[in-house]
């Protein structure tokens, strides 16, 4: 092994026992000086570009908190999130899951972060529309070869907590934005995951219903004791939250 390579190992080592500690002292989530770049060809030059859109950025999230992303459009939100979620590497930096480094995880272990640590909502809901919202919640479950009985149960008793029990055998096609959008919640809660990542999840919906949204969201979260980082627009919503993170040029300002 290259002597820088054994200083490299050293410094990694002694940052993952730090981070090891403050997993043991309720931190879920510690990122270190994050940095992702994005390559795209310039389709006049045929050149490669690069856009440094994440510089820099380190936080740390408790564990059960809720912490709100804001910043204008294009200033790397989707990019965070998309990372802490392990759906994207980052260029450089870490990001330690209860004191270990995501990024050192094998694909696996990563697809096993992904499906059962984390539940993700999106702006647009992606739910599957030939599915009824019964199916589309009760899926990662059986993903997960769980019990039917007991996924059936888990899934009446989620729908009626999210207010939309009276649905369950509607095709999302048939549904309100609201209510595809706790149909949605539900399914990210499924599989009882620690963290709920939301990207703008009441970005498509009126007032009203982003309100009730957020409530159920929020609600769900504290009662369950999940940790819940989301990406918002609205300063109202953001109030939901327990703090904020504002991000400009691709740092924490
Ligand atoms: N796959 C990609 N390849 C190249 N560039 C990308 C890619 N994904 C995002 N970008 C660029 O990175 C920047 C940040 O994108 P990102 O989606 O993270 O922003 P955002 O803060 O979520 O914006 P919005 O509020 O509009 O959703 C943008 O300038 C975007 O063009
Ligand atoms: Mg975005």
């Amino acid at each position: 092994m290259k002597k820088e390579n054994k200083i490299e190992d050293k410094i990694e080592n002694k940052i993952e026992n730090k981070a090891g500690r403050a997993a043991a002292q309720g931190e879920l989530l510690c990122v270190r000086d994050l940095h992702k770049r994005y390559a795209v060809e310039n389709s006049r030059t045929m050149k490669r570009e690069y856009t440094e859109v994440i510089q820099e950025i380190s936080l740390t999230v408790r564990a059960n908190e809720s912490v709100c992303i804001m910043g204008r459009s294009g200033c790397g939100k989707t990019t965070l999130l998309k990372i802490l979620g392990g759906l994207l590497a980052p260029t450089a930096g870490s990001v330690y899951y209860k004191g270990e480094n995501l990024f050192r995880y094998r694909q696996k272990r990563m697809e096993e972060y992904r499906r059962t640590q984390v539940g993700f909502v999106f702006q647009d809901y992606k739910l599957l529309d030939h599915l009824t919202v019964r199916d589309n919640m009760i899926l990662p479950l059986m993903l997960e070869h769980k019990d039917v009985g007991a996924a059936v149960r888990k899934v009446e008793e989620m729908a009626d907590r999210l207010q939309i029990a009276g649905r369950l055998e509607y095709y999302p096609g048939e549904l309100s934005g609201g209510e595809k959008q706790r149909a949605a919640i539900g399914r990210a809660l499924m599989n009882d995951p620690e963290l709920i990542l939301a990207d703008e999840p009441t970005g498509n919906l009126d007032e009203a219903s982003g309100r009730i949204v957020m409530e159920l969201l929020t609600g769900l979260q504290k009662e369950m004791h999940k940790t819940l980082i989301l990406v918002t627009h609205d300063k109202e919503i953001a109030d939901y939250c327990d703090r904020t993170i504002m991000i400009r040029d691709g740092r924490i300002s």
